[in-house]
Order: C-alpha cells, then structure tokens, then sequence
C-alpha cells in the first residue's frame, strides 16, 4: 500500500471517529438519566483519543490532518433512548468491522498496532451501550446475579488500583518535565489512560460494596522512558496474573481490556524509545 493511500484511510478513520463523537454527545444533550449521559461521555472521550490519534498517524506518515465528519455516518436516532442507544451499537459494529478490514490491507506495524488497539476499544464499546440498552429495557433495578466477593478479589482489584495511581502521577511528573512535545504528548496520554483504569477499578470496588483505597501512593521522579517500558510489561502481568484468580466475568472483561491498554503503552514507548535512539537527540 502506498503512503498517501494509508494517509487517506488513517484521515478517514479521524473522520469516523469525529461522527462518533458528535452523534454521541447529541444524546448526552437529550438524555435527561445522569447515569447514562456519564456513561456516554465517558465513551465519546476515549472516541476523542482514537481522532487524536489517527490524526497525529496521519501527520506523522506525512499527510495534512483534516478534521472532517462524515455526515451520513452520525445517526442520532430518537426521541426513545432505547433507539438512540441501538444506533450506538451500530456505530461501534461498523468502526470494528472497517478497522478490522484494514488490518488485511495495511502493512505499517504502527498503524496495525493502533487498529488493533482501537478495536478492543470499539468493542468494549458495543459491549458497554448493549448493557446499557439491557438495563433500561428490563428497568434499571435489576443487578445481575454476581457471587459475593471476596476478600482477596478486592484487595486484588485495590492493588491494580493503586499501580494505576502511581504511574499516573509519575506520567504527569514527566509531562511538567520533559522538553521534547512528543514525549510530552506520549506521557499525557498515557497518564490519562492510567486515570481512566483508576476510575474503571474503582467502580468495580464500589459495585463490590467496597471503598477504594486513594492513599498517597510512593511518587516516583525522573523514570526513564526505559523504566517506564518495564513498568508497562510488568502492569500486564500484574493483570494477566490477575485474570487467572477472577471469577466474575465483567470484571475479567475489564481486566482484559486495561491489558490490552498497556500493551499499546509499552508499544507507544518502544515506538518513541527506536525514534529517539534512530535521530539520537538525546535523552527525553
Ligand atoms: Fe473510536
Ligand atoms: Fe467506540
Ligand atoms: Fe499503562
């Protein structure tokens, strides 16, 4: 495949995820249900990323990002929540059947990465708006059938917590610091995705019935790009290490989702460390 047509297809992307986002902050204005509408924000964010992202891929092979829509694909739907939610479904069905097309034609590891990275997202997705079309269907009450938990899943889930902490602050201690905008940027993201990991587990910890733990975690100043790789790969065996001892399925989907998280991370910052070393303008 030729650059500009991987261009055409990363701008195309932003333009997909740009319809996303406006047809899903449509509804958070006419959804009045504040437990929804947080929900959706919270998915229109992460679409937020995924424009960021295939943007700055388009920029980076050389192309001119255009901040497009594509206006047949934002279908709001209504006036029932139930319809608007249905769409919501749809819209995540077709970005993961597109992305997944793409993976057959594009040769770019780097944009592989991110088409993969980008379809367990749109799947959790489809995943999170079909729970919350279940939900309103059978009245918001009902809770699934889940087994108590126990004391070890909890303090399990209060560890990864507190991992997801301490990086975060670490990440944002690199942001303040470095010089270079692209590390900047790399360690921004990844300090918010770290944050969203702490908001998901601690939901998890208040469905349990618990109280999350936000004690002061150890800061950690000036990690090396190096170091922060190591923490990445040990984040996802501290997760896969975690799967194994779950029961509940929700939660192992949660879990699974956050590896797939930090394995983009780590891949984001081998990306930086072999573009770093390959112009060697020293370190970060
Ligand atoms: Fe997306
Ligand atoms: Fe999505
Ligand atoms: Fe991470």
């Amino acid at each position: 495949m030729k650059k500009a047509e991987l261009i055409e297809i990363m701008l195309y992307n932003t333009a997909l995820e740009h319809s996303a986002i406006v047809q899903y902050l449509h509804h958070v204005f006419l959804i009045r249900d504040e437990e929804i509408t947080a929900e959706i924000e919270k998915i229109a964010r992460q679409e937020m990323r995924h424009m960021k992202w295939f943007a700055q891929k388009a920029v980076q092979l050389g192309g001119i990002a255009k901040l497009n829509r594509i206006e047949e694909e934002i279908n709001i739907g209504g006036p029932t929540m139930d319809d608007m939610l249905k769409k919501n479904v749809r819209a995540e069905e077709k970005a993961v059947e597109i992305y997944t097309k793409q993976l057959d034609s594009v040769k770019d590891d780097s944009v592989l990465k991110l088409l993969e990275r980008v379809i367990k997202d749109e799947e959790q997705h489809k995943h999170e708006f079909s729970e919350l079309l279940d939900k309103i269907s059978q009245g918001k009450e009902i809770r699934e059938e889940r087994e108590k938990p126990n004391k070890e899943i909890v303090n399990l889930v209060n560890k990864l917590l507190k991992e997801e902490y301490r990086i975060l602050l670490s990440y944002l201690h690199s942001f303040f610091h470095s010089k270079d905008w692209e590390y900047k940027d790399i360690a921004m993201d990844l300090a918010i995705e770290s944050m969203v990991h702490m908001g998901e587990l601690g939901e998890k910890l208040r469905d349990m019935g618990e109280i999350p733990d936000l004690s002061m975690p150890q800061l950690e100043e000036g990690v090396s790009v190096e170091d922060y790789i190591l923490e990445e790969e040990g984040a996802q065996k501290d997760y896969l290490k975690s799967i194994e001892k779950v029961k509940d399925p929700e939660l192992i989907k949660l879990l699974e989702w956050i590896n797939s998280h930090e394995q983009y991370h780590r891949h984001r910052l081998v990306e930086f460390l072999n573009r770093m070393k390959r112009f060697s303008v020293g370190k970060p």
